[in-house]
């Protein structure tokens, strides 16, 4: 595997970079945006190709990478569900896997530090975000902190990993990269309790300053979703009414772009093509399934994904490789359930 810790001084926050191969997929967790080129550059040298953009959860102390790499490299941008971020393209829940080629992350959802941080876990490592620092854990003063639930993420569940698993979290302000679930256990000063009630009293104690990029970053951190001023994207977007009166129409083919898990847990719309957003460049190559529908069956093409945000960035693919019978339909299936369109089982 590939594997690299990266570091971003202003705000001590490690972002980490993860492929299987040279010349194949990469995800990277917890971006920085002002060291975006950085990471192009680093992914060129690499030669990998980014595929997925992960925020441990919404960041009060730096700018997040996700939106700025989405738009250079059309990464899927992913966080929790219980992120309040206006759009991402994907968001995970406790027991979903965050996959590209042969690497798979758990998804274990760890609130406490704030009410929508999640740890992501390989075989042999933890991503815990800001939920369990080295000797320390993530201040839960603000941004819907709990320090009961912060206390249950860490003993119930992060804890509960095997003692050698490694733990790379989102910061260190004294300069130590790693350490294992065991080290933390037996030498982390705030989890030498003996109960909750003790833990939550240090949390409460710590009077801790704000971040100073807090007032900046947070903000900004909830609006990253794919800006769609596009004029090809807002000319070919589909409102969801819109969307329906097409599909009774019937000249039109739904094309799903989310991945499986996602459509077995969120079920689609019903005779919709399944194209996952991944495999986008072969799909729209000639002869590819996307292609062939557009130029063989006179129908048009509507695009749709979970949010609307993949669909969007297919949706100019296609319309830059010259397919131009293509629609996306805007907020994807979120927006078409809350209108009361019908999504059935897979
Ligand atoms: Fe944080």
């Amino acid at each position: 595997m590939i594997f690299r810790q990266l570091f971003e001084s202003v705000s001590s926050t490690y972002t980490y970079l993860l492929a299987s191969r040279v010349g194949g997929e990469a995800l990277i967790i917890d971006p920085v945006f002002e060291k975006v080129e950085r990471y192009i550059q680093l992914l060129e040298d690499l030669d990998l190709k980014l595929v997925k953009a992960v925020d441990t959860h919404t960041h009060a102390d730096h700018v997040t990478g996700l939106g700025a790499l989405r738009d250079l490299t059309r990464c899927v941008t992913v966080m929790g569900e219980r992120s309040k971020v206006d759009v991402v393209s994907m968001r995970v829940r406790e027991g979903d896997k965050v996959k590209i080629e042969s690497i798979s992350l758990d998804v274990i959802e760890t609130p406490g530090h704030t009410d929508d941080s999640y740890s992501f876990r390989l075989p042999d490592r933890v991503f815990t975000g800001d939920t369990l620092l080295i000797r320390g854990t993530g201040r839960t003063d603000f941004q819907n902190g709990d320090p009961y639930a912060s206390y249950d993420s860490i003993f119930n569940k992060l804890l509960k990993l095997p003692e050698d698993t490694l733990v790379y979290p989102a910061h260190d302000y004294k300069g130590d990269t790693v350490s294992t679930i065991g080290e933390e256990r037996a030498n982390n000063p705030r989890l030498q309790i003996s109960s909750p009630e003790e833990y939550i009293d240090i949390m409460n104690n710590l009077n801790l300053p704000n971040p100073k990029q807090m007032d900046v970053a947070v903000p900004a951190n909830l609006k990253i979703g794919y800006k769609d001023a596009d004029p090809v994207i807002q000319e070919w977007t589909l409102n969801i009414d819109a969307a329906m009166n097409r599909r009774k129409q019937g000249d039109v083919i739904f094309v799903d772009l989310r991945e499986d898990y996602e459509r077995n847990r969120d079920g689609v719309i019903a005779d919709s093509v399944h194209a996952p957003y991944g495999r986008l460049a072969e799909f729209i190559k000639p002869g590819g399934l996307l292609s062939t529908m557009a130029g063989q069956t006179g129908k048009t093409i509507v695009l749709y994904c979970a949010f609307g945000e993949r669909s969007a960035l297919a949706l100019k693919a296609m319309h830059d490789a010259g397919l131009p019978a293509v629609l996306h339909v805007g907020g994807g299936l979120k927006a078409w359930r809350n209108e009361g369109g019908e999504v059935v089982s897979v």
